[in-house]
């Protein structure tokens, strides 16, 4: 045990730049015990990735490891045959794993179920079977809406064992994005639930669904489990319509993984750009399972013993390569957990730490703010002793949130792994490993084998602490291959911006003297509200899109717990004001508005102001100029105005 690290392990944060280092426990544990080391291990990048492709199970190696012909459409492990369902379970069952727990589920109802391996493999394989026989094929894209439930992770798992590609839209979007996802990449089948449980509620997700096939016309069929019960006493279902448990009851327990080439496929997710149609991020399968896996294992020390617990919906890109996938690829266990973080009460999440001795807990900054206000005697009346290794994902984390969580749920103890990374990236990017030395809110440095830059418009890097674009100046396995029927966009907006073919991130940050990247937000019209990425234009689309509203502009207000919220300027119609009533009732055309934004978006669209205003500041060309915008919100220097409008 080295003494310098005890003495250096800290019990009170009291300042944002005391460095956080290291507990001799987590040393001696640790799998890397040298940050640095490691980090020149990465120098030889193609070295580095093959070697840790080696751990998977492959049926044809690769004959290349990285295939740079046609920029920026990189190729990984060129030639390699590999399943990702078979490396995720079927590995496992010849192995001591075979009856260890691979997903345990637990509900706000205090139900659990615990799946083994075998179990897994099993019902994955009669899923699978059950997708064939509905016509699925190799290259077939499948969509799902689900909440968090063992046969959402069933579903992507059978996909992927045939060779479908899966695109999942998270639970709480609107038919509205249903539609949009699902036409974009015509799927056949969608699998779906009839509910899902959040805060003492059953939320009906069935009649979402329903609303959007109507104008979905490639969907043939619509799997449906029956996952709150509504289908307990017989099921009322349409033509096209079967129930999972149904299909897969009479299918046999075996499929032969599908032998995917490494850049096949393997799902679309969409997200916000900063345009208004969402972009569909394809990622392909060889080059992503050994970017999620070699990154879970690294940032969080995965090992034998370990009860892995992301608090992340499968809908977005950390439900899927860090809620289900990197664990299973580890053989680990992984929890998953339905229900809202403060029901029945704020101290849920811990009650479940306690009960299950969760040692690795990954979530995001919004979660912690949110449950921080309720006060330490939540987390305090339990014991989290067995936490080893913390992590935050999805927007910056402020201090008092990161001592928060460092103190009362880390006991002081628990390093905080802040992971920087992207749905187009598939795995982290910038990122401590426990071992490291810790500066409070910088996601430290790129991870081995992971290089970025910080430049200026041209694409030069700029000087040591100066703040500039956050680009990536190499290419890593697990990063997105395309947007999806969009090559050209997928050129224009991530790497053509630079003129040196450096991968545009979106992000504003700086790199200090030691090296620690500092994430300063976003570069474009790109909100994160509660962690959930949303484009400007997207939200402004679904204003104008009321028959009271002539034009909007929308910008991200700080908020304490959601990290931003949503504010919208309105030119409002002739003969409209927000506070007039609206259509029937006592409903003002305000509420109307929040209403109608929520049905096109969901609840994650949370509006935290809307003004009415005269005019809005425009480019000389009619463009809107948020920044404008943004800049009289912080009460900050309007920059250059030169191309404004003066009208
Ligand atoms: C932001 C989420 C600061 C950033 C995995 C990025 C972060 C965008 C962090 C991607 C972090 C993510 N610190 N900002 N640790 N992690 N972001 O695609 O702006 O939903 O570009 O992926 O989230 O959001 P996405």
């Amino acid at each position: 045990m080295d003494e310098s690290s005890k003495t250096n392990q800290i019990n009170k944060l009291n300042d944002k730049n005391q460095i956080v280092s290291p507990n001799s426990e987590v040393i001696e544990r640790a799998l890397v015990k040298d940050w640095d080391k490691e980090i020149q291990k990465g120098e030889d990048m193609e070295k580095y990735w093959a070697l840790e492709a080696e751990q998977f199970d492959w049926f044809k190696k690769w004959d290349e490891v990285l295939d740079e012909s046609n920029k920026p459409f990189y190729k990984w492990f060129v030639g390699g045959k590999i399943n990702l369902a078979h490396n995720a379970v079927d590995r496992w069952i010849d192995t001591n794993k075979r009856n260890k727990v691979a997903i345990l589920y637990a509900n706000e109802l205090g139900e659990e179920v615990k799946i083994t391996y075998y179990e897994l493999y099993r019902e994955v394989n009669k899923m699978a079977n059950a997708l064939k026989k509905l016509g699925v094929k190799k290259g077939d894209s499948v969509s799902l809406y689900l909440p968090m439930c063992p046969q959402l992770v069933v579903s992507m798992l059978a996909c992927t064992k045939i060779g479908a590609i899966h695109s999942a839209v998270y639970s709480g979007l609107s038919s509205v994005a249903i539609v949009e996802r699902i036409t974009d990449i015509n799927s056949k089948v969608v699998i779906t639930a009839d509910g899902t449980f959040r805060r003492g509620k059953v939320i009906n997700l069935k009649p979402v669904i329903d609303e959007a096939v109507l104008e979905c016309p490639s969907v043939e069929t619509v799997i449906v489990i029956n996952h709150t019960g509504s289908y307990d006493d017989g099921a009322n279902l349409n033509e096209n319509e079967v129930l999972y448990n149904e299909i897969i009851e009479d299918e046999s327990d075996i499929c032969p993984a599908e032998m995917t080439d490494a850049e096949d496929p393997l799902f679309i997710l969409y997200t916000s750009g900063s345009t208004g149609k969402p972009k569909g991020v394809l990622h392909t399968t060889g080059g992503y399972m050994v970017g999620i896996a070699t990154t879970l294992r690294k940032v969080f020390d995965i090992q034998e013993d370990d009860l892995w617990w992301s608090t992340a919906d499968a809908g977005w890109i950390t439900g899927h390569s860090y809620t289900i996938y990197a664990p299973l690829l580890l053989g680990s266990t992984t929890l998953i957990y339905e229900g809202a973080p403060d029901f029945p009460d704020a101290g849920i999440w811990w009650k479940v730490i306690e009960r299950y001795g969760v040692s690795k807990f990954y979530t995001a900054p919004t979660a912690i703010r949110h449950l921080m206000r309720y006060g330490d005697e939540y987390p305090n009346s339990y014991n989290l002793n067995s936490l080893k290794v913390l992590g935050s994902v999805g927007e910056p984390i402020n201090f008092e949130a990161w001592k928060w969580f460092y103190e009362e749920i880390g006991n002081s103890k628990a390093p905080i792994m802040d992971t920087w990374w992207q749905t187009e990236t598939g795995m982290h990017m910038i990122s401590p490993i426990p071992v490291a030395d810790l500066k409070p809110c910088s996601a430290t440095k790129p991870l081995p084998g992971v290089h970025v830059a910080i430049v200026d418009e041209e694409g030069i890097e700029v000087e040591t602490g100066k703040k500039g674009y956050l680009a990536i100046t190499n290419p890593w396995p697990a990063m997105f291959r395309t947007l999806y029927n969009d090559e050209e966009r997928y050129k224009e907006v991530y790497w053509n911006f630079f003129s040196n073919l450096l991968y545009k991130t979106g992000d504003m940050a700086r790199i200090d003297e030691e090296g620690y990247v500092w994430i300063e937000g976003r570069s474009d019209d790109v909100l994160k509200i509660s962690g959930h990425r949303m484009g400007a234009v997207e939200v402004e689309r679904a204003f104008n899109s009321h028959p009271a509203v002539n034009e909007t502009a929308v910008i991200g207000k700080e908020d304490e717990v959601k990290g931003q919220v949503i504010k919208a300027f309105l030119i409002l119609n002739e003969g409209h004001e927000l506070d007039m009533s609206y259509g029937e009732g006592d409903v003002t055309l305000k509420d109307a508005l929040k209403m109608h934004v929520r049905h096109d978006l969901g609840p994650i669209a949370v509006l935290g102001e809307i003004v009415s205003v005269d005019s809005l500041p425009k480019t000389k060309s009619g463009k809107i100029m948020r920044r404008i915008l943004k800049a009289q919100e912080d009460g900050e220097d309007l920059g250059d105005t030169s191309t404004l409008d003066d009208l």
